[in-house]
């Protein structure tokens, strides 16, 4: 995905090439977490996935369909099979309409009776824990914990096979998002959806997925099992990443070590030679200034893979 540049005085600024050259699959019912620094290209990843975006160049599949170019006529009978969740749950509730029409749309654009949409939209309500009575009231009356519900209802109504949750519970209080969190994982338990679950909270992430991809600078750089990435990552930026997560056994938390990153990742409209990584990368080299590393299995019989030219074992 390239975004046009700025217009300039006499010609358009370069774009900015925000994601570029990522390629990954996510299975039926699985949570796929994706993890990086703010502007790697998580949200851009994302919204390309659910056709929010379309792609600059590539593919995007879905159940085997190639659904990059489809039509908004042919869309529509797809769209009810991917939904998004987004970080602001207020943002994303039209205020004038109450909960019940909230739920309702996505059914009512299928074309369900009134009086199934009744049925459907109760169950759902208390499918994510609230109640019937909350399905007359609007937005505003609502804890940020109870709108996100309510997206959450919205999201799953359709029963989609895909969702993708952009950083789902990043702006509730702490108290809360262990039980988003937890809300999550039963509904997706009872109805088999996969989840792309976009977040910065390292912690979460691990909780929830059951693969992971970190992306850096509009790449992925790592992609494998949770306990693969979590447990030994390969890339050197994952690493750094990893070590910047407490531990709460305090005895393994002072013995950590602990990889500090200079500067700041640099711009995507200006991207470095080579591996993009390399002005940070404490394990650069020659090579990684001139060529960039294609993500690849890193050893035999693994199924992370990783875009490194010097990898840990
Ligand atoms: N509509 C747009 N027009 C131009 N540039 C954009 C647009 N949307 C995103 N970008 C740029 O693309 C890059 C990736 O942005 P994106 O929002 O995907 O990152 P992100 O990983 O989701 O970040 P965050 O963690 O802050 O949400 C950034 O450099 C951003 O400035
Ligand atoms: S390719 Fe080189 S610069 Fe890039 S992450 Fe690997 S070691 Fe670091
Ligand atoms: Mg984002």
């Amino acid at each position: 995905m390239t975004f046009p540049g700025p217009r300039g005085l006499l010609r358009r600024l370069p774009g900015v090439r925000a994601v570029d050259g990522v390629s990954f699959e996510v299975r039926p019912g699985e949570t796929l977490g994706l993890v990086g620094e703010s502007g790697c290209g998580k949200s851009t990843t994302g919204r390309m996935l659910v056709r929010l975006l379309d792609p600059t160049r590539g593919r995007v599949s879905f159940r085997g369909r190639d659904i990059t170019r489809t039509g908004q006529r042919e869309l529509r009978p797809l769209r009810s099979e991917f939904q998004m969740i987004f970080q602001d749950p207020f943002a994303s509730l039209n205020p004038r309409q109450t909960v019940q029409q909230i739920i309702a749309a996505p059914l009512r654009a299928q074309g369900a009776s009134p009086q199934a949409l009744r049925a459907e939209v109760r169950e759902l309500i208390e499918l994510v824990g609230l109640a019937p009575e909350h399905l007359d009231r609007y937005p505003h009356q609502f804890s940020g914990g109870q709108a996100q519900r309510i997206g959450i209802a919205r999201a799953l109504a359709t029963r989609p096979h895909l969702v993708v949750a952009d950083e789902p519970v990043s702006a509730l209080d702490v108290s809360i998002q262990a039980q988003i969190v937890g809300l999550m994982e039963r509904l997706q338990r009872e109805l088999g959806v996969a989840y792309v679950f976009i977040a910065h909270d390292l912690a979460v992430v691990r909780h929830i997925s059951h693969r992971v991809a970190v992306m850096y600078l509009g790449r992925i750089v790592e992609v494998g099992d949770r306990d693969d990435v979590y447990g030994a990552p390969a890339h050197p930026y994952t690493r750094a990443l990893l070590s910047a997560v407490p531990v709460p056994d305090p005895v393994v938390e002072r013995g950590r070590e602990r990889i500090v990153l200079h500067g700041d990742p640099p711009s995507p409209a200006d991207p470095p030679s080579g591996c993009g990584f390399h002005p940070r990368c404490p394990k650069a080299r020659e090579l990684c200034r001139t060529e960039a590393p294609l993500l690849r299995i890193a050893s035999a019989g693994a199924t992370r893979q990783v875009a490194c030219h010097y990898p840990e074992a």
